[in-house]
């Protein structure tokens, strides 16, 4: 099983990071095992953490779509980017899940010494949300 840095270091978001930073970035997560169809995030509710994928498949079940997403990919951030906003989708395990996890508080840390990551991952949320939003849908 690979340790947090390897999991960090095959994420594009982290890719202009050193080891210290990833070592650091790692021990302030938590490792996560879910069972398949588990569900890890319910929409509407307040959201508590952000997860990446290490190994396994997730599947976010939006308004109006399923996307997966894989190993390096990540999902809960929308939530924690604004202190009163909730989750605006289900993410349930498609298959056994092993995540990294990051409470409200080390996600802050994350992004206020990394602006590099922030930006990245900024960038990524607001084409989730553009995609959800997308005119035309009912
Ligand atoms: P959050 O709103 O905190 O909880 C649900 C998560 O699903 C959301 O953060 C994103 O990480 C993810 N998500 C929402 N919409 C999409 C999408 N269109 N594509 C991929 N992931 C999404």
């Amino acid at each position: 099983m690979s340790d947090g840095v390897d999991v960090l270091r095959r994420i594009e978001l982290f890719a202009g990071l050193d080891d210290d930073d990833l070592r650091r970035i790692a021990e302030a997560a938590n490792d996560v095992e879910v069972p398949a169809d588990q569900v890890l995030v319910q929409p509407g509710t307040k959201g508590l953490g952000m997860f990446f994928i290490a190994e396994g498949t997730a599947i976010v079940e939006t308004k109006h779509d399923h996307v997966e997403l894989g190993p390096g990919q990540f999902f809960g951030e929308l939530a924690l980017i604004k202190e009163d906003a909730t989750r605006t989708a289900r993410v349930r395990a498609k298959t056994d899940l092993r995540c990294l996890a990051f409470d409200r508080a080390s996600f802050r840390r994350l992004v206020a010494e990394h602006p590099d990551v922030a930006a990245s991952l900024l960038e990524v949320a607001l084409g989730r949300l553009a995609e959800n939003a997308r005119f035309g849908d009912q």
